[in-house]
């Protein structure tokens, strides 16, 4: 009789932080049927209750995905993915920046556990301040660095691309967008390379109004913030998240912006920074060195320079 192929079972996702962001990845990864999910949380009971009650959502959506919560890292060995969402959110009138000491801790913590039970995962991170966090992540986890990345640049991306389809009454899926640089003031929307079916949106939208939706997208997260009072966003950091994690298991080699290792390329070198990448089995498999004006080069690098000045002020 011939051999059988060995057969992998599901891919397995674990979400650390079962709190807004996290417990929202769980229910886009199982209504996509990405795998099996665990989530894990330093609350007692709450990754346990969401995990069920998204379990219980399974017969009426239609998944099959087994989905668990818990606060021991045994359960999440062998995860193809780890999604790090743990930390504290921001509060009205506190900086990205301010998070950085208490979610340093976190991070340090959680990604030391979870990549021993893991140590051949693909690690994303979304704690903020993101591309100082995805450091510690990478360091503490020793992993090479196309495993572990940040997402920041997807979500920046969709804020963007949101604001142009409300403005110009057209379909969000015709409008493209690329945010590079850090997930923080200093973002860099690429105007020169944002089309609405595939038109420059220069032809379709004036300077002074575009200049007002690049404003707003800088400050997307502080508007969100603002009108919920407590917590900050989480269906579009989730979504865009649960798309680098879909594109790493599916190999689907999507070309997206999130915060990768530089090298060299774009002239900055030594720290995580949104980029453009294909992300893949391999997590970044490629970095896309693309034209960049010079006014958006210097702000990219500015915003390099910005997080490697946070990267100095950790205590790792
Ligand atoms: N281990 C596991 N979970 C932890 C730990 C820890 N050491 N510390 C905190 N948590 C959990 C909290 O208990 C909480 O459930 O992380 C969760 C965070 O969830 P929320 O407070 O709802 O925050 P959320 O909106 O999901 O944002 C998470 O992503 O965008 C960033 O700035 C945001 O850093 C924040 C993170």
């Amino acid at each position: 009789m011939a051999k059988k192929a060995a057969v992998k079972g599901r891919n397995k996702i674990t979400i650390i932080g079962a709190g807004n962001i996290g417990a929202t990845c769980a229910h886009w990864a199982a209504q996509k049927e990405l795998g099996d999910i665990v989530l894990v949380d330093i609350v007692e009971g709450v990754p346990q209750g969401k995990g069920l009650d998204l379990f219980e959502a399974s017969p009426i959506e239609g998944f099959d995905s087994n989905i668990i919560g818990t606060q021991s890292y045994k359960d999440t060995a062998n995860s193809d993915v780890v999604v790090i969402t743990a930390g504290l959110p921001r509060k009205p009138g506190m900086s990205r920046d301010d998070l950085l000491n208490m979610n340093t801790k976190i991070v340090k913590a959680v990604t030391g556990q979870a990549c021993k039970y893991s140590p051949n995962a693909t690690i994303i991170v979304v704690s903020n301040p993101l591309d100082a966090m995805v450091y510690v992540a990478q360091k503490v986890s020793g992993f090479p660095q196309h495993r572990v990345f940040g997402q920041a640049g997807v979500l920046d991306s969709a804020r963007f691309r949101a604001f142009i389809a409300m403005e110009l009454g057209v379909s969000v899926e015709d409008v493209q967008a690329m945010v590079l640089g850090g997930h923080g003031d200093s973002m860099v929307p690429l105007l020169s390379y944002t089309t609405v079916g595939g038109i420059p949106i220069k032809h379709l939208v004036d300077k002074e109004r575009l200049a007002q939706m690049v404003d707003r997208t800088r400050k997307g997260g502080g508007e969100i913030v603002a009108l919920l009072k407590t917590g900050s966003a989480f269906y579009a950091p989730s979504a865009a998240t649960i798309q680098m994690v879909e594109s790493v298991l599916r190999d689907k080699k999507r070309v997206i912006p999130c915060a990768a290792w530089l090298t060299g390329q774009y002239g900055i070198k030594d720290v995580y920074c949104g980029v453009p990448i294909i992300v893949g089995a391999g997590g970044v498999e490629r970095i896309l060195e693309i034209p960049l004006s010079q006014s958006e080069l210097k702000a990219l690098r500015k915003s390099a320079s910005d997080v490697r000045a946070l990267i100095q002020a950790l205590k790792i």
